[in-house]
Formats: C-alpha cells, structure tokens, sequence
C-alpha cells in the first residue's frame, strides 16, 4: 500500500486580517520544528484579502497556501467573485472547494462543483474537495448515499490521472464548530467509504488520494484521529486561529 503523506490544513474561515495572517505564520513557523514541516503537507487557507500576506510571510518555508472558495470562469461579470488565476497570482497553490457552509448558506450546488473541480486543476490548483452528510441525513440513515451523490457528481469531469492531485475532506456536517467531533471509527468508516468509491473508478489512484476529516478536531483529539490508517490528516477550522493549537496538530499528524 502506499504511504500517504499527511496533510493538515487550517480553513480560517472569515477570520484574520493580513496583519493578523503575518503574525500567525510567524509564530507558526517559530513553533514548528523542520522535521514536522518536512513530513506533513502544511497549508493555511485564509480569506482571500490575506492570501497575499501569508503567502509572503510562508514564503522560504515548506508552508503553502489556500483559497476557501473559487469561481469556474477565466474572467467575466460576477461581482464578488475570484478566478483560480486570481488565487493563484495571490501566492496560493490549492484552494478548497465544496465546503458545507458554501453549500448550506451560499447556494454552492454539486452542478457548480462539476464544473469548478476540473477548472481548478487546469489552472494549476489543487483543489480541497469538502464533502460530508447533515444531522438529518445521518440520523436517517443516508449518510453513504450523500457521500456517493457528492462524490460522483463533484468528481464527473476529473479523469483517473488527475483524480490523483485532489484532496479530499470528510466534514460531517453535524461536527462543524459544534464541539462534537465524529469519532475515530465514525470518521474512519466515512473516509474508507469515500476511498471506496474512488476505487471504483481505479484502485491504484484510490490508494494515494489524501483524504482529510473535517469536524472539532483539536490538539486534544486529533492523535486518535490521526492514528487511524484511513485518515490522512485533517481540515481544521476554530482550532486552526491559535498557532500553538495548529501546531500541536500538525505535530500530532507528524507522527501519526
Ligand atoms: P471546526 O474545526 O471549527 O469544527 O471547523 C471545521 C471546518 O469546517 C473546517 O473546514
């Protein structure tokens, strides 16, 4: 099988101004010993007005950064929008996509996923391909159809070569910013399901894409998290504001 690097990345969501993002990636950096940095793929995802400003703080170190969210066209006319050109002329190498507060509270739809997963590769970025079932749709026992409705239609336009540079990330929805983690087995059996359909299209690719959860992961829990085989680091948000709690982290994944 093969070894899977580890990969631990901070969504900020809507917090840090640029000042905020230097002095972050400062104290990170003098936080994180090289060892750590140089086993584990380490990748902040600020708001896009402090892309520029981490990516220039990161700049000589290992740490890469991210955009939360990308639009499918070139160029064009849609106010308040970025291009993956955009993203990446700001410094950033990835950029998340699908994240459930995009789907829930902005109108994110599998049919603009389609569509922005393969723009996101052909310019270049990895794309961070969030997926993860509600509550409701967990308690009703449809968690794996979620999943498989996300996956499939999200991933339509990806050919097998390429499915190998996109990053995954379990969130269930019900554990985000709610304090109640999934549990390790809970975590696991969601992310050997998704590797589960990825093998369906090629095993091969399966074995190597890195699939992240997503959900209160903290310094306190991350270590049962990261023991797991089937999970290969994690998507942090609150957590991820405080260095040394990113940091203890990205240590915990370090050596997982
Ligand atoms: P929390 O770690 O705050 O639960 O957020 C998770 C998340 O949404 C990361 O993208």
């Amino acid at each position: 099988m093969p070894e899977r690097r580890p990969y631990v990345a901070a969504n900020w969501k809507m917090h840090k101004t640029s000042d905020q993002a230097t002095d972050f990636v400062k104290r990170l950096l003098g936080r994180l010993p090289e060892p750590a940095m140089r086993s584990v793929d380490v990748v902040i995802c600020p708001p896009f007005t402090s892309l520029r400003a981490t990516a220039d703080a990161a700049r000589g170190s290992r740490l890469r950064v991210a955009g939360q969210n990308m639009h499918q066209a070139e160029s064009g006319a849609y106010t308040g929008e970025v291009s993956a050109a955009m993203i990446e002329d700001a410094g950033a190498t990835s950029v998340v996509l699908g994240h459930s507060e995009r789907r829930q509270l902005f109108g994110e739809t599998d049919e603009a996923l389609a569509v922005k997963v393969p723009a996101a590769l052909a310019a270049g970025l990895e794309p961070i391909l969030c997926v993860g079932e509600t509550e409701d749709e967990r308690d009703a026992g449809r968690m794996e159809e979620v999943l498989e409705r996300q996956i499939r239609a999200d991933l339509a336009n990806v050919g097998n070569v390429q499915l190998d540079r996109v990053v995954i990330a379990y969130e269930p929805v019900w554990a985000i910013g709610t304090g109640r983690t999934a549990t390790p087995e809970q975590a696991e059996e969601a992310i050997r399901f998704i590797r589960g359909l990825l093998a369906g299209r090629d095993g091969a690719v399966a074995e190597r894409v890195r699939i992240l959860y997503g959900g209160s992961v903290k310094p306190e829990n991350a270590d049962e998290l990261m023991a797991r085989p089937q999970i290969d680091g994690a998507l942090v948000g609150g957590a991820s504001l405080d260095p040394d709690d990113f940091a203890g982290i990205v240590e915990t994944a370090a050596v997982a």
